[in-house]
């Protein structure tokens, strides 16, 4: 598999749910599902044995030698946040899918798998890897069962019009057993690599995010006839908390924490009415978990400090908390010595974007490999990795799988 197939391959998957301002390929999108079949058939056409599992991840497994071994497993995401790039995830699926192809030809004693993973992207339902979450056995059913997207449709109805049923997502998960190790090759969607330069990064830690709804109650009134000192506008105190988060988030950021209020919804969002109840969405990212905890807590006295101020009451909802995950030293070593044989320069790095690889580390070692990403732009269409850089990470990527598998 050429380094001119990937690139076909990468620019026909960005085909579903192309806009000119993006890529809107949203979790269990109807572009979503065209681009998770077209990709079955390419792992079937290449010869994959290919099955769906009860969250809908696609496992491709290509078998080798001993049947019941666990396998080599590498894999990432073709959903895209809205608006977003042809690489990010689908880098790791396509280089994935190549990789286990070169080495076809290779005498590797381990079944080797390529995982694409259902709704990693956590703009759709406000919940984030939610297939290897329940491929590990830690899916969060209760609050999976109340999401609902902006547009009121519930993770639970797309779920059943794919022919899913919620009730049945903890058979996805796997046991250790079955998986050697996962490696995920990804866009590094930072400017780590390209300020160094490096042509590959060795990831260390992943941030995995914390996630909360704030929901704002004020009094729903008339624009034309209620006096500004009488208001209880939610909106006005949600504008209040989203500047609280950004000075809180300045202060931990020598911690490498960020914090970003990326959605919100008024209601009832009109013109001429004042807001009476806003409901916005906050991610927490960082790999000290204690700075995280303070980030926390600050936001929490910021809630209770406004709400008495401005007379409006606010409820604080925690979605998800997750902790920095570490990837797996010796995975970690193998990638070096690997990049080292190739005369390719590194650097070892923490990940402040989030990735199935995170979950998979709670079952087998788990690395991940970075190319680098241009342009200081990414979760958007302007996100840029290069061919070349693909072909590299994908030669890396295809020698690491090597060693495991070997
Ligand atoms: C993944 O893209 C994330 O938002 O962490
Ligand atoms: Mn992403
Ligand atoms: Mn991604």
């Amino acid at each position: 598999m050429t380094q001119e197939w990937v690139t076909k391959v990468i620019d026909e998957i960005a085909q579903f749910g192309k806009r000119d301002c993006g890529i809107y390929r949203e979790a269990f999108s109807e572009a979503d599902d065209k681009a998770r079949n077209y990709i079955i058939e390419l792992m079937k056409q290449v010869g994959l044995k290919v099955r769906t599992d009860e969250i809908g991840n696609i496992i491709g497994r290509l078998e080798v030698g001993d049947n019941k071994a666990p396998a080599v497993v590498t894999g990432s995401h073709l959903d895209t946040v809205p608006g977003g790039s042809k690489y990010d995830g689908v880098i790791g699926v396509v280089g994935g899918l190549a990789a286990i192809l070169r080495l076809k030809e290779r005498k590797v004693t381990q079944p080797l798998e390529l995982i694409v993973f259902a709704a990693e992207e956590s703009s759709r339902f406000m919940f984030a890897t939610m297939g290897s979450k329940a491929m590990i056995g830690r899916s969060n059913i209760n609050s999976w069962r109340k999401a609902k997207d902006k547009n009121d449709i519930s993770f639970v109805e797309v779920m059943s019009s794919r022919g899913l049923d919620i009730n049945n997502i903890d058979k996805a998960a796997r046991s250790k057993d079955a998986i050697k190790a996962f490696v995920e090759l990804h866009i590094e969607q930072g400017n780590t690599l390209v300020s160094k330069p490096a042509a590959i990064g060795i990831v260390d830690v992943v941030a995995a995010p914390t996630r909360l709804k704030i929901t704002v109650d004020g009094l729903a009134n008339y624009s034309g006839t209620t006096p500004m000192n009488i208001r209880r506008d939610a909106l006005v105190s949600a504008s209040m908390i989203v500047l609280a988060i950004q000075e809180i988030a300045l202060e931990q950021s020598y911690y490498g924490t960020v914090a970003t209020v990326g959605a919100l919804k008024v209601h009832p969002g009109a013109i001429n009415v004042i807001p009476g109840q806003v409901e916005m969405w906050v991610d927490i990212r960082g790999v000290n978990h204690s700075s995280i905890i303070e980030c926390l807590q600050e936001i929490k006295d910021a809630v209770s400090t406004v709400a008495e101020g401005q007379d409006t009451s606010m409820s604080i909802e925690m979605l998800s908390s997750e902790k920095p995950v570490e990837m797996d030293k010796e995975v970690a070593k193998i990638i070096e010595n690997v990049c080292d044989s190739k005369g390719l320069s590194y650097v070892q790095m923490n990940s402040g974007a989030g990735h199935d690889a995170m979950n998979m580390a709670f079952l087998a070692p788990t690395g991940m490999i970075f190319i680098p990403s241009y342009n200081d732009i990414s979760h958007c269409a302007d996100e840029y990795a290069t061919p070349n850089d693909i072909e590299t990470g994908i030669q890396v990527l295809t020698e690491t799988l090597f060693q495991l598998a070997k």
